[in-house]
């Protein structure tokens, strides 16, 4: 992974860039790029997208964790004493619901004792504002808080969930995407500028029914086989 404070335009594939005060991490790892290019296959069935979404989702995590506060403690080993570093604050995990619930076990699986919160988001087909049907959500204040959403297209879905999560009292949060939409990352920059963006890619473009181009085509839809030509 690299840094760059150069604020020029996305290349896809490129690592680290820090756009005004926001910091946005496109994880460059081969491994990250060979889940993802599978995932793009329109022939990838349901079943194997789903474990390849876990798989990727658990190589961005990774990233978006890395600079986790920590705190030093002392264990015993079985033959003196050991000092290291542990986690020094609770872990929030916020998937938006369809889509990001393909990411979720992932991080619980890394982070066994995460909260874990909710918020269901739909995106309207004609105008794209997303309206949300369901939230559940806990104590946030003292946490740091990932909100997982595979894809953020025009950045409406992110915007509201941070909006919400912030609102119930989220203060330190990070969004983890699968693929991202140049219009949407700087669509969050404007509104959240103190949130970290960590993706695995910035695509082209939007289209004209603002689905991410190339992208990988409805998430929700390939991750739960409810795709019209399935
Ligand atoms: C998709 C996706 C994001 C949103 C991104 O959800 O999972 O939540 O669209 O688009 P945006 O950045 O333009 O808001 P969708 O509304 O299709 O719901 P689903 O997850 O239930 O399929
Ligand atoms: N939602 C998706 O699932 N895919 C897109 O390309 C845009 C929004």
């Amino acid at each position: 992974m690299t840094a760059s404070k150069d604020a020029g335009p996305y290349e896809p594939g490129h690592a680290t860039r820090h756009l005004a005060r926001v910091s946005l991490t496109v994880v460059d790892h081969p491994l990250a790029g060979h889940l993802l290019l599978a995932l793009r296959d329109r022939n990838t069935p349901a079943t194997l997208f789903r474990s390849l979404t876990k798989r990727l989702t658990t190589v961005l995590i990774l990233e978006a964790t890395k600079d986790l506060p920590t705190r030093e403690r002392t264990v015993m080993t079985p033959l003196e004493e050991a000092t290291g570093l542990a986690l020094k604050q609770p872990l929030v995990v916020v998937p938006i619901l369809r889509a990001g619930l393909g990411m979720l076990d992932a991080v619980v699986e890394l982070f066994p004792v995460v909260r874990v919160g909710y918020l269901g988001l739909e995106r309207d087909e004609a105008t794209y504002q997303p309206s949300e049907y369901y939230a559940k959500l806990p104590e946030m204040q003292d946490a740091t808080t990932f909100v997982l959403d595979p894809m953020l297209a025009t950045g409406g879905s992110a915007n509201a969930a941070l909006d919400s999560v912030k609102k119930a009292g989220a203060r330190s949060v990070r969004m983890v995407s699968v693929v991202s939409a140049p219009e949407g990352v700087a669509s969050l920059q404007r509104a959240h500028p103190d949130v970290d963006v960590v993706t695995a890619s910035v695509d082209r473009a939007l289209n004209a029914d603002a689905y991410i181009i190339p992208g990988l085509g409805d998430f929700g839809d390939r991750l739960f086989g409810t795709q019209p030509d399935a």
